[in-house]
This record gives structure tokens, C-alpha cells and sequence, in this order.
């Protein structure tokens, strides 16, 4: 990463542009300097001042927790927004101080957590995000937003764009898993989810991408740790979906809590002030991460809360949550000179311009309706809206001799913890969602008049401890095995519903081994002992290694945390009333060491043994190459294959396309879908480039027996790159255009990019 540090008369200097030229015929722009110029610099410093509300907190707690003091800051216009306010009376009665008793009555913004669901709860992002649907997840986004701004919620601290790797990451689960071209592609749904196509409507609220950046490269997979990467790691992998979120006019950011280039990213320049506000152009405001800016001190960056202060509104972050820190030395450090106020009005003006954006200034009570509260939340309509998000996030990951779907008279025993479970599919942010409000595979198959039999087998949690969520799991108590083994040998076929619990997955929660926790492994190997037809369905917020429990079964089922309508989605899918078409955004690993995994690695020097040498090749002695699944892969109980794959041309110039034709047939009398994905591969470049890359994907709906040609056309922005100061590359040269229905199963055709 070049530090190109914009000095402060280039700033002052665009400042001076924007407003003499543009803003002057802009309406709101003349609104917002007419109101900066009557600010005080205290009332400046109070827009750039976050509290948290005085009940929830989703962060260590803070020390001045006390209300009256709260409310006094409040009344003196010291404060901007609020987070974890919900209810619209609440709401309400704080805007009412902001707005009535204040100065200048400038309304405040409230934020809140929406990352899945708000009272009707969808799957977790990572689940969603299998679906490879851009629709649901828009869907998805704007169903949230309506239970949220319905509680007067108006910006939501989502979407998470962060790529990972690691499945140890407890935070993995909320974020769109390995790839950027579907994370870019899945920010993109979100952010046009919660804003829609006006943001001054009451049913919408502002996006936040988050967290930037590189949070998801936290070292080992252990949440707040340290990120390490190249700035080629950053500009291909880390940036692409910000980008997309910018280009579809998310209206803030936030930062992330980790260093890059040993710089915390909450006073890091170069990605701030110099990418994503000068080069990119984001218009919006960046808020730091829940008390970031005093980590920047045990970082070892800071010595002390003013120069955190000096760097982070230098570096462009605009509003401090939980810190303090702007409102407790910005105004010290302007008066001496050591931050120019130019820095000051910046941040004010991008706040200023999210609330107008917003409609509050026309009315700031724009979101607190308590009719709008009543109706529009947890209705019948959106649990419609999760079942879908829910049964096309499912993903089927093995079935053997079609043993799945599941026909309705055949013998089958439901067994597991997870069978009569309405807790922990909701996942790990589940706001307003109530305890035990999801739909159980037990009722689900109640309600579907599907006879079965049922037995827990073993309990996986023991006790649950509210606030913060901890979970105790059950490590002693394998009583119920017997149960279930007997039960097992009677029946035709075994469900095994297993899996992680939605707190064991989500901020702070890594886990170093991701096996399945507690004593379900046991119940797996005792029950496959005596029926072996074991269909595995597993419940999880990120990749679990699954390698031995699949060995024991003919089918797994990936059913992550699928939120309100978890049991029927899944009872669907088994008897087929859904025929599953769910792809894995993110590799599942065989076991722990091979982590980080992922489909889109380099080549090393070394990578295959041709000479059948034993050792001195890049593998592990003890352990495969490949993951278990791979990237992509995701199976329907159609039997659709690629027929033919045809290129119009085995050369491109830089302005050239070229299409690419591929014809798929439905071999099976099961109507159904697949996902056609097209890779690319650039074989020599000034910067090596990865083995794969996704470049588009698409689904292909084909009824029993048909075939369809589907068109995809190559054009240069699939074939460049960016270098390590994000400058865009494009090189001559051979790549490889590959097609398939996963990432590791592809076609291949070469063609040659000519200079
Ligand atoms: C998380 C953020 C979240 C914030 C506010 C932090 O601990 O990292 O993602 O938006 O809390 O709840």
C-alpha cells in the first residue's frame, strides 16, 4: 500500500470546489452550509458523537453508563446518533429532546444491528448468501428494513462485506463467505435492499458497510486479532465488495477494529480519506467500530486518546461510537491548531447530509409510527419472505444413490438435538426475533401430516446465560443414546439433526476446533453403527468439519441458521416439496489444519507431485489437498449436466468480448435448477493471479428432460486485476475460461488476450 497522504490544502481546496461550484446549486447542500456556518464547534463535535442507549449494549459496557448524565448531553446537542434504541415510544421521546429542546433541533439518526432479520428472522447472511439469489437477499434486506424503520430504527449497521477464509472466525456467519465477486455481488443486494429506491421513505434506512477493512483476515480465525496482508490481498480480494456497496450509494461505513499495514483502520488515510472518499467518491459518512478509537492506544499506536482523536478525523472517520474520544478532545485539539476545522466540517457535513437523505429534517418523526409498529412487524407476509430466503439457502451437499428426497411413506426417525429445537436456528443477531420463536423440524412435520419418529439422542446445550449469550454445552449426559439407537435400528431411514448453536457462531465466538460440539459426535457414530442410512443435516453459522460424519452418511444437508422458518424450509427440502438449489459461498474445510482454505489460491512453485515424489511438494503429509466441499458446490435432486461449452473466439483484443455458450441438460424426470458458474484463470502476470476466479455465474431453470443454451459474454474488466496501489491492470497474455456447476468440477478453454 503507497501512503499517499492528501495534504490539508487539497482538502480545503476541494472543499472550497464543492461548495462554490456544485453545492451551490444544490438545494440540500446550501441547507447543510446554511446550518454548519449557525454550528458551534461543541454542536459540531455533538453530530460526531454516537451513544449507545441505555439498556442494550453490544460492546464491553460503557463506564459512564448513567442515564441523567446521557440525557444532559442530549439536551446540549452533544450527541449525533444513538444505537440500540428500538421501540418506536423510545425513539420517539430521545428525538423529541434532540429536536425540541436542543438548539438548532437537529435530529438525531438512530442504529441498530439489522444484520438478519429484525422481529422475523432470515437466515443468517452467510446461509443467505448460499442461495447465490440476488433477489431473495434484496428480499431479504427490505423486509428488514421494514420491521426495523417500523420500530423507528432508521440506519442499519449492515451489510457486512468482509471476505473470509477461515471457518474458525466466529464472525464468519455474518459475512458472504471466500469469494469478492459474490460478496460484491451480494453487498450490492443488500445495500438497494435496506435504502430501496428512496430513502425518504419510512419503509427504508440507511446501509452501513462494514467493517473496513480486512477485518475477516484476522489472524487464525481469532476475532479482534491481528491482519497481516499484502496490498494485492487488500485491492482483490479485501476491497471489491466496499467498492460495490459505494457504487450502489451505501450511505455510511464503518471501520474495522484490526491494523492494516500496521495502522488501525480507524485512522488509516490511505483507505479512508484517500481511497474510499477521494477516489472512490463516497458521499457518506464513516462511523468507527463500538470503542475502536481507545483500542488504537493497546494497539501500540497511539500514546494517548488525543492523538487517537487527531489521527481519526485526519484519517476521515466522521462519527465515534462509544469512544468518547471526539467529544472529549476534538475541541481542545482545534483550538490549539493541531486539527484544522476544515476536518471537523467535513465529517459534520457528510452526517448532516445522511439525516437529510434520510427525510429526518422534514420530519423527524418520520419513522415513528406506532400504528405502522403494530402492523408491520412479524406479520404472516414476511415469515413468507424468510421461508424462501430459508429454503433457497439450503444446500445439499451429498446424495448418495439419490437416498434423498425422502418419500412420505417410508419409515423415518428424526433424531438430534436439533429436531424439536425453536432456539437456535435464529442465529446469533436476533434482535427483536423471541426466544424459541422459530419453527422446529417437529412442528414442521406436524403441520405437513408427515409421519415419523423422534428422539434427542443428546441435549447440546446444557444452559444458556443471557447476556452475553454464553453457552454452556452439555458434555456429560449421553443417556438418550440408547434411545436413539434402538429407534434407529426400527426405522427405514435416520435423520440426524446436528449442528452448532447460533452462540457459538458470531462476534467473539471462534472456535479452534469446528467439529460438532458437544456429544453429537457420538451420537452420529452410535446410530450410523445401526442404520445406514443416515441423512446428516447440519446446523451451523460457519463451515464445520463434517469429514467424519459424512463418511457415515449417504446424504448432508447444510441448513446453517435459517432464522424463523428454519423447520419448514428443511422438511421441504427432505420430501421434496423443494428440490434444493443452494451453492457453498465459502470451501468446508476436512479438518482444522488445512484452514485457511479457500478456491481462489495462488499457484505455489510446488503444487502437484508429478514425479510421484512423497515430500517435497506443498501438501500436508497427513492430510488431502482438496476441501471437503468445495466453493460453489451444491447439489439438486435433478440430474442436470453440462452438454456442450463453445467459445466464439480463442482470442480477445482489450476492447473485444468474447461469448461463451454452454448447454446444459436436465438428464432426470425432476424439474429443477443449477447455478452455471464461469471462472477464469490468467496464467502469467506482473503479480501472480489466482488458480480460479469467479467472473459471473447464473441460474439455469431446466423442467424433466429439457436442455437450454445459455449465453455469457468475456469482456476486460473479467480479465484485469488491480495492482498494489488499486490501480487497475490489464496484460496480454493466456487465460484460461472454465465453466461448471462448481468450482471444482470445471470445462476449460484457453484463450489468448492479444496486446
Ligand atoms: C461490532 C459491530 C457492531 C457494533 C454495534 C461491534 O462490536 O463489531 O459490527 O455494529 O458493535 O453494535
Amino acid at each position: 500500500m503507497k501512503f499517499s497522504y492528501s495534504n490539508l490544502s487539497f482538502l480545503l481546496l476541494l472543499t472550497l470546489l464543492f461548495s462554490s461550484v456544485s453545492h451551490a446549486q444544490d438545494d440540500t447542500s446550501q441547507k447543510i452550509e446554511s446550518l454548519l456556518s449557525k454550528m458551534t464547534l461543541k454542536e459540531k463535535i455533538g453530530q460526531m458523537h454516537q451513544l449507545t442507549g441505555f439498556w442494550d449494549v453490544t460492546g464491553p459496557v460503557p463506564a459512564d453508563g448513567d442515564s441523567k448524565a446521557k440525557y444532559q448531553q442530549l439536551r446540549n446537542g452533544e450527541v449525533g446518533s444513538m444505537l440500540n434504541i428500538t421501540s418506536v415510544k423510545e425513539v420517539r421521546a430521545i428525538q423529541k429532546i434532540a429536536v425540541e429542546e436542543t438548539r438548532l433541533g437537529i435530529p438525531l439518526i438512530f442504529g441498530q444491528d439489522v444484520i438478519h432479520g429484525f422481529k422475523t428472522i432470515l437466515p443468517e447472511p452467510l446461509a443467505e448468501s448460499a442461495s447465490w439469489d440476488m433477489e431473495v437477499i434484496k428480499k431479504g434486506a427490505a423486509l428488514a428494513a421494514k420491521e426495523a424503520t417500523a420500530a423507528g430504527i432508521n440506519w442499519t449497521f449492515a451489510p457486512m462485506v468482509d471476505v473470509s477464509r477461515d471457518a474458525r472466525w466466529g464472525r464468519i456467519m455474518e459475512g458472504s463467505g471466500e469469494d469478492p465477486f459474490l460478496s460484491a455481488q451480494i453487498a450490492k443486494a443488500r445495500v438497494h435492499g435496506f435504502q430501496g429506491d428512496d430513502l425518504t421513505s419510512p419503509h427504508t434506512l440507511a446501509a452501513c458497510a462494514k467493517h473496513f477493512a480486512a477485518y475477516g483476515f484476522s489472524e487464525s480465525g481469532k476475532d479482534y486479532n491481528t491482519v497481516d496482508i499484502s496490498d494485492l490481498t487488500l485491492h482483490n480480494f479485501v476491497l471489491p465488495p466496499f467498492k460495490a456497496a459505494v457504487d450502489a450509494g451505501a450511505s455510511t461505513f464503518m471501520t474495522s477494529f484490526n491494523i492494516i499495514q500496521g495502522v488501525p483502520a480507524t485512522a488509516n488515510q490511505y483507505l479512508i480519506r484517500d481511497l474510499l472518499k477521494d477516489r472512490w467518491g463516497f458521499e457518506g459518512f464513516v462511523v468507527s467500530d463500538w470503542g475502536s478509537f481507545a483500542e488504537m492506544i493497546v494497539h501500540g499506536y497511539a500514546p494517548d486518546a488525543k492523538f487517537a482523536t487527531e489521527k481519526a478525523i485526519v484519517a476521515g472517520t466522521d462519527m465515534d461510537m462509544e469512544a468518547k474520544f471526539f467529544s472529549n478532545h476534538i475541541e481542545e485539539l482545534v483550538q490549539n491548531g493541531t486539527v484544522a476545522m476544515e476536518y471537523v466540517d467535513d465529517a459534520v457535513r457528510r452526517i448532516l447530509k445522511v439525516k437529510f437523505d434520510l427525510g429526518l429534517f422534514d420530519n423527524p418523526y418520520l419513522y415513528c409510527d406506532e400504528q405502522r409498529e403494530k402492523e408491520l412487524i412479524g406479520t404472516k407476509e414476511n415469515r413468507s419472505i424468510a421461508y424462501e430466503s430459508a429454503v433457497k439457502s439450503i444446500v445439499l451437499l451429498k446424495n448418495e444413490a439419490s437416498i434423498l428426497p425422502l418419500n412420505k411413506s417410508q419409515k423415518v426417525a428424526f433424531i438430534g438435538p436439533m429436531v424439536d429445537d425453536k432456539n437456535i436456528s435464529l442465529g446469533n443477531w436476533r434482535l427483536q426475533g423471541e426466544d424459541n420463536s422459530a419453527v422446529s423440524i417437529l412442528e414442521a412435520l406436524k403441520a405437513k401430516k408427515i409421519k415419523f419418529q423422534h428422539a434427542q439422542g443428546v441435549r447440546l446445550v446444557e444452559k444458556q446465560v443471557s447476556f452475553p449469550f454464553e453457552v454452556q454445552l452439555n458434555t456429560t449426559d449421553l443417556t438418550g443414546i440408547e434411545e436413539a439407537v434402538k429407534l434407529a435400528k426400527e426405522v427405514d431411514v435416520v435423520v440426524l439433526a446436528v449442528g452448532e448453536d447460533g452462540f457459538q457462531a458470531g462476534e467473539g465466538r471462534s472456535r479452534a476446533y469446528i467439529d460438532l460440539p458437544g456429544l453429537q459426535k457420538e451420537l452420529v457414530e452410535a446410530v450410523s453403527k445401526v442404520n445406514e442410512n443416515i441423512i446428516l443435516v447440519n446446523h451451523s453459522g460457519r463451515p464445520l468439519d463434517l469429514t467424519k460424519e459424512t463418511a457415515l452418511s449417504k446424504a448432508v444437508v447444510q441448513a446453517w441458521h435459517l432464522g424463523t422458518e428454519s423447520g419448514n424450509a428443511i422438511v421441504d427440502v427432505l420430501y421434496g416439496a423443494y428440490n434444493p438449489t443452494g451453492k457453498l459461498p465459502v470451501s468446508f474445510p476436512r479438518s482444522v489444519g488445512q484452514l485457511p482454505i479457500y478456491y481462489n489460491h495462488y499457484s505455489t512453485g510446488r503444487p502437484t507431485n508429478p514425479g510421484n515424489d512423497l515430500v517435497f511438494w506443498s501438501h500436508y503429509m497427513d492430510e488431502e489437498e482438496t476441501p471437503l466441499f468445495a466453493f460453489g458446490h451444491g447439489l439438486s435432486y435433478s440430474d442436470i449436466q453440462i452438454e456442450s461449452f463453445e467459445i466464439s473466439s480463442d482470442s480477445m483484443t482489450k476492447e473485444g468480448t468474447i461469448e461463451v455458450k454452454v448447454t446444459l441438460k436436465n438428464n432426470s424426470d425432476i424439474d429443477g435448477s443449477q447455478f452455471l458458474q464461469l471462472y477464469i484463470r490468467d496464467h502469467a502476470a506482473s503479480y501472480v493471479r489466482p488458480v480460479k476466479e469467479l467472473k459471473d455465474f447464473t441460474k439455469v431453470s431446466l423442467k424433466a428432460g429439457a436442455s437450454k443454451t445459455v449465453r455469457m459474454v468475456v469482456d476486460k474488466e473479467d480479465l484485469s486485476f488491480f495492482g498494489p496501489d488499486g490501480e487497475l491492470l490489464l496484460e496480454p497474455g493466456v487465460f484460461s475460461v472454465m465453466v461448471g456447476l462448481s468450482s471444482d468440477q470445471l470445462l476449460e478453454k484457453i484463450v489468448t488476450l492479444e496486446d
